[in-house]
């Protein structure tokens, strides 16, 4: 249909006859002469249709925009002064000698070039949204840093192997899915979390490096950067430690970030612990390029009179913190009650604080209304452990520690935004010696921090029981800019370690064989030892597109309350499509059948 693109239209081709598809991108009639910019997937050229040429000229006229067109005409120079050195196509124009309308359209529901069209609009008519400039480059973007992943992978003899999407429940920590199985009355499918268990029977199997791309489904709240289905590179190798798996996996991610952004990520990676990095920023995914930090306090403040800091001291899961924030005297009373309201959102009772205007002159030289309180010595010790100098703030939290680590590391993004803090740059770690076990208070019960199938880092299984709280995993985050972009582990290879595990996880025998005997019965048979990681490609791809949401780089999202606009769904279905699935649904408002 084209001899060429739109966009491929050059100088070199003044004089010659070319034919041209597109969508008419602008339409302007400049008294007697319309211009079109018609515009295809390489670009945008200008279509001159001229009244000498009678047929194209009236075709040209009824031309609306976003019509879809096939324009044939000679090149030529674009008369001067009206070159437009903003386009690759802007020193040329097509003088057309024939326009045929393969297509009408209606009027847009809104401008492709509008800047901020609501997003409901937008992911009504994706289809639509996705023609738009921004978006064709994030989908493309997507497409090449998953190539360079693939590339990377396969030279290095990994396998890409898919999974099933309909299998049964694998815990990440979500809610499931779930899939009612018509020939099973009363039976479900779930769809997965991610393909955790499958993997690791690949490596039974011997294939001893694989990956996927990866949907994953988990109906968990959503936030900015997850979604109900998600797509994960996900990655297993066998015969390989965590220093061989961190090692490799740090140097895919380089070389995607050296081939798609031509930026040099360090070598190697930075590494903290988990417990440094709670101590030190409040979470286990900091972002490394906010030079705030937080001070230990806690043993200093067991004896003061000030309930507020005394009481979290002496508690055993109390935490008392300090940040300093250069500069931050300069903060208003308006702009400090702010940030108190904002840590109170998290579970905050308040924000303590320390102006320091004149260093060296005792308590006169500070501002604060917790000052009484606190003796001379705590005074000192506060500023010099805390490092302040003048013209410094320190913002204090004192409660329970998950408390204050919450509060105190929302606080410290919020202000490494707020007063411009954070550097420009990529800042990528790794996160390790993650905790085994987290004790959930409410249920009253031991979860996995990860998942049930992280190895601990001893092989004294009885220890497992003995203490769980002091067990760490052989467990690793893959954290960039404060967002934890991967996580993986070595897992159990080995039956009794996995049962033991289940046990403190409060999974008996019977439940264990019924959820997981595949699993169980698989690392009888000679099963490797394995580990493996998996990244939220959504995430890393809206981090390099400078997206605000993984929402822009995914082609058909879901809402913030997962729905699909565009389709509809989820939907009501036929009342024989229930009676086939042996499904009855109770009455509600929403359902009156
Ligand atoms: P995990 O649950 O940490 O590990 O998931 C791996 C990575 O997937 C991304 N991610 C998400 N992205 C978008 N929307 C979501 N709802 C969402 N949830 C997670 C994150 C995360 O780091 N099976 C293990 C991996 C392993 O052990 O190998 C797993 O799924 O970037
Ligand atoms: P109060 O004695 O409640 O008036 O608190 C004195 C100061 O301590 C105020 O600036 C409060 O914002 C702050 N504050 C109160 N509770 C906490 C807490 N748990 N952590 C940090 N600061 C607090």
């Amino acid at each position: 249909m084209r001899s060429h693109e739109c966009g491929a239209i050059d100088e070199s081709l003044v004089g010659q006859v070319v034919s041209v598809c597109g969508w008419a991108h602008r339409r302007r009639d400049h008294g007697g002469v319309i211009f079109i910019d018609l515009r295809d997937r390489a670009g945008i050229v200008q279509v001159v249709a001229d009244p000498d040429e009678k047929a194209a000229f009236s075709a040209a006229d009824s031309v609306r925009g976003e019509f879809v067109l096939r324009v044939s005409g000679r090149v030529r120079p674009r008369p001067p002064g009206t070159v437009n050195p903003d386009l690759p196509t802007g020193a040329i124009e097509i003088y057309a000698q024939s326009v045929d309308i393969l297509n009408r359209a209606e009027p847009l529901p809104f401008q492709l070039d509008e800047d901020d069209v609501n997003e409901a609009v937008r992911l009504k008519y994706r289809y639509l949204d996705l023609r738009r400039q921004p978006m064709q480059l994030n989908l493309r973007l997507r497409h090449k840093v998953i190539t360079q992943f693939r590339n990377f992978l396969n030279q290095r003899d990994f396998v890409e192997i898919e999974t099933p999407v309909l299998t049964r429940s694998t815990p990440e920590g979500a809610r499931d899915y779930l899939v009612p199985s018509r020939t099973h009355p009363g039976r479900f499918f779930a769809l997965p979390q991610s393909p955790q268990l499958f993997k690791q029977l690949l490596m039974v199997s011997g294939f001893e490096r694989y990956y996927q791309i990866a949907r994953c489904f988990r109906d968990e709240d959503l936030r900015a950067d997850r979604q109900p289905e998600f797509t994960q590179l996900d990655i297993e190798t066998s015969f390989m430690d965590e220093r061989e798996i961190t090692c490799t996996m740090e140097a895919m991610v380089r070389s995607v970030f050296k081939d798609v952004l031509n930026v040099d990520l360090p070598d190697p990676f930075p590494r903290l612990s988990y417990t440094d990095a709670v101590n030190r920023f409040g979470t286990d995914r900091p972002d490394l390029r906010n030079p705030l930090h937080l001070t230990e306090l806690t043993d200093l403040m067991g004896a003061v009179e000030f309930k507020v800091f005394a009481d979290p001291a002496k508690a055993p899961d109390g935490r008392v913190a300090a940040m300093r924030v250069p500069g931050g005297a300069a903060l208003t009373r308006q702009q400090i009650d702010q940030f108190t309201e904002f840590v109170k959102r998290l579970g905050a009772r308040g924000l303590a604080y320390i102006k320091v205007n004149q260093p060296g002159q005792g308590r006169a030289g500070l501002q604060s209304p917790i000052l009484k309180f606190l003796p001379d010595q705590v005074v000192s010790a506060i500023l010099q452990r805390t490092g302040a100098v003048q013209s410094d703030v320190i913002f204090f939290g004192a409660d329970r520690a998950r408390v204050v680590n919450d509060a105190l590391s929302a606080l410290r993004n919020e202000l490494g935004t707020v007063l411009d803090l954070i550097e420009a740059k990529w800042s990528p770690l790794w996160v390790t010696d993650f905790p085994l076990f987290d004790y959930d208070a409410d249920a009253k019960r031991w979860v996995a921090l990860h998942h049930p199938f992280t190895s601990p880092r001893l092989n004294d299984v009885a220890q497992l029981q003995r203490d769980p709280a002091q067990v760490l995993s052989r467990a690793y985050d893959m954290v960039l800019n404060g967002v934890e972009i991967g996580g993986g582990s070595i897992r159990i290879h080995q039956r009794n370690v996995q049962q033991n595990v289940f046990d403190v996880l409060g999974i008996n025998e019977r439940e264990a064989r019924d959820k997981f005997g595949f699993l169980l019965d698989a690392l009888e048979y000679g099963a490797p030892p394995h580990g493996g990681i998996a990244f939220g490609l959504d995430r890393i791809i809206a981090m390099m597109a400078g997206a605000e949401s993984i929402r822009e780089v995914i082609a058909f999202p879901k809402t913030q309350r997962a729905s699909c606009l565009m389709t509809d769904s989820p939907s009501a279905v036929e009342q024989k499509q229930l009676t086939e699935l042996n499904l009855k649904l109770r009455k509600s408002d929403n359902n009156p059948a």
